[in-house]
Order: structure tokens, then C-alpha cells, then sequence
């Protein structure tokens, strides 16, 4: 049975999607099979894999599967061992389509229909990838209720590093609802160029969430961007040269999983650091409303933190 890794962050242009792609190409050369499953309108993980247009892919894309309940028809083939389930910008419209499919009958909540789906194929492979779009929307709450593992891709910048915080709360919450099997598996810091506050963003991150930084960085290389009009290919030595360190990510990745490894102190961490936010704007002079509003943030908090110190 496959496992269901999700690479997400809410931050736009960090390397998701090339990381998912290059990562499940290099999966199935080594053997394994693999499938993509493409949560984002943009079609990014789409384009690359088939180098097809997502015009081409219009109403026969992952929604159609889930509207369907049989992803079959809709997989396309990118490789021996690598398989595809598109998007396309229709797919924008999922967070109102899986609610319409409750009224029209379709049974349990809407945010469990992709991983319904996605389970119906599981034994066909040894992994499921799934690229999720650059924000916290139904697509990306169904990829994480699907999913095993999360990957975090984190730019080293300023506004990706203040992202993760508010994603592992958000993570916190799927965790506790709907899939409690869900482990935040590493955080890959990517697109790294020659700039020292780069370089101290690295430190921060490596300081503030440790071990659960993967060794390897993922640097800015000319020869990953063509990837995306030329596809993924390896037959050249520089295009070989630049794949390597997405091996060296691979295996830290694979050998993260089959040692389990997870750190649920992050959620925790995440949850109090908001709680210290929120005890602070309560000692604010607000209006009625809002003191009511931060009040009962306080109270969820303190039960959430209560929760995320029992997984610890
Ligand atoms: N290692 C790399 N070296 C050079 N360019 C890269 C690298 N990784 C990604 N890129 C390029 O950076 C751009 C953004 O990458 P990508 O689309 O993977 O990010 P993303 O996080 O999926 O974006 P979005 O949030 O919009 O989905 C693309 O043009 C891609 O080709
Ligand atoms: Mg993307």
C-alpha cells in the first residue's frame, strides 16, 4: 500500500511543485511506483511531468475523479513507473464542489472525498505525492487528510519562514479533526542562493525546529528551471549534476520513513507561540467584540495545548 506524502507550505514560488516532481521522477528511477496527484489549479506538477498544456487536461482532471469515485480513467502516464492526476484551472472551484457533491448524496465530510478516492488506487503503488497549492484552501486540508507525511518546502526568506508557524497550527488542527495519523516528516529549505540573510534565515530555521530541517538544502540551479519546459531528464551531465542534490534529499526523505521519524513538538510550540500573541492583544485596550473574540481564541487555545502536550 502506497504512502501519501504531501509537500506543501502557504507560501507562493518556493519549490514545491518542482520538488514533488523531480522527487517522484527520481522515486520511479529507482524502481518504485509512483503517483502524482496535482491539488493545485495552476498545474504546475501537471505541466512538468507530461509537458502538456493544463488546457488539455479540462474536465478530466483529479475533480472528475473524485466526482466519478474512480481516479482510473483520469491517470495519466509520464513514465514506466509514473503515473499523473491532473489539475487544471477549473480545479479552483473545489472548495464549493466537494460541499455541492454532500448535497447531491455523496457520504462522510467533503474534506475525506480526495483520500476516498486516492484509496481506491493505493495498492497500486509504493508512493503518492501530492502537490498542493500556495495556500491554506480545501484542496490543501483534502491532500493533508490524505496523507501520511507533510513536507514542508521553505524558501529561505522572510515571509515563507513566518508561514510555517501558522501551518503547523493549521496541521495541529488536521492532526486532531480528521487524520490523526499525519506526521510533519521534514522541512526542506530550498532555493538558496549566495545571500548572507539567506544564510541566517538557515541558521534560525535549523535553530528554532532542529532535527526536522532536512540536512540538505535544494540550491537555485538554471538547470532545475528548464526542467519545466524541457520536462525532467537526465541525459546530460550537467542535468545529472543538478539532480543530485534531490537524491541526497530523497534519501534523507526515505530513510526518514522507514524510521518513523516525526516531531509533534511542533505543534505545541506553534500553538503557544500564538497564545502569547493572543494573551498580549488581551491586554490591549479593544472593543467589546474583539476582547470577546480574543477570549475565546484564549479558551481553544489553552484546550489545543492541552491536546498537543499529550502527543509529545
Ligand atoms: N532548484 C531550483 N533552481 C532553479 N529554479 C527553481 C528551482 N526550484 C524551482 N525553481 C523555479 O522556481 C519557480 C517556482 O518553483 P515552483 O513552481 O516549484 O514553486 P511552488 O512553490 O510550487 O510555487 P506555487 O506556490 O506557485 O505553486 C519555477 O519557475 C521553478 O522552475
Ligand atoms: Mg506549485
Amino acid at each position: 500500500m502506497a504512502v501519501t506524502i504531501s509537500f506543501m507550505l502557504q507560501k507562493g514560488g518556493v519549490g514545491k511543485s518542482t520538488t514533488t516532481g523531480i522527487l517522484a521522477y527520481l522515486l520511479s528511477r529507482k524502481g518504485k511506483k509512483v503517483l502524482v496527484v496535482d491539488m493545485d489549479s495552476q498545474g504546475n506538477v501537471s505541466t512538468l511531468l507530461s509537458q502538456r498544456s493544463t488546457y488539455t487536461f479540462s474536465n478530466e482532471t483529479v475533480l472528475e475523479a473524485i466526482e466519478d469515485q474512480d481516479p482510473v480513467p483520469y491517470i495519466v502516464k509520464c513514465g514506466d513507473l509514473l503515473d499523473l492526476l491532473p489539475s487544471d484551472d477549473l480545479l479552483a472551484i473545489y472548495g464549493r464542489r466537494i460541499y455541492e457533491l454532500q448535497h447531491e448524496g455523496f457520504k462522510g465530510s467533503p474534506i475525506l472525498y480526495l483520500k476516498n478516492t486516492l484509496d481506491l488506487v493505493k495498492d497500486n503503488y509504493d508512493y503518492i505525492l501530492i502537490d498542493c497549492p500556495p495556500s491554506l484552501n480545501e484542496q490543501t486540508t483534502s491532500a493533508l487528510s490524505a496523507s501520511d507525511y507533510v513536507v514542508t518546502v521553505l524558501q529561505a526568506e522572510v515571509y515563507a519562514y513566518q508561514a510555517l508557524a501558522r501551518f503547523f497550527e493549521t496541521l495541529f488542527h488536521i492532526r486532531n479533526n480528521v487524520n490523526p495519523n499525519l506526521a510533519m516528516i521534514g522541512i526542506v529549505v530550498g532555493l538558496i542562493d549566495r545571500y548572507t540573510l539567506q544564510d541566517s534565515i538557515l541558521e534560525e530555521c535549523k535553530e528554532e525546529y532542529g532535527s526536522l530541517v532536512f540536512g540538505s538544502v535544494i540550491r537555485r540551479l538554471a538547470r532545475i528551471a528548464e526542467f519545466a519546459t524541457l520536462g525532467i531528464t537526465d541525459s546530460r551531465k550537467d542535468q545529472k549534476v543538478a539532480l543530485e542534490q534531490y537524491e541526497i534529499l530523497l534519501d534523507e526523505l526515505l530513510e526518514r520513513i522507514e524510521n518513523n521519524y516525526h516531531d509533534n513538538s511542533i505543534y505545541l510550540r506553534a500553538l503557544e507561540s500564538r497564545l502569547e500573541y493572543v494573551e498580549e492583544k488581551l491586554l490591549e485596550d479593544l472593543p467589546d467584540i474583539k476582547l470577546e473574540r480574543f477570549e475565546e481564541l484564549k479558551d481553544d487555545l489553552i484546550n489545543h495545548i492541552k491536546i498537543a502536550k499529550e502527543w509529545i
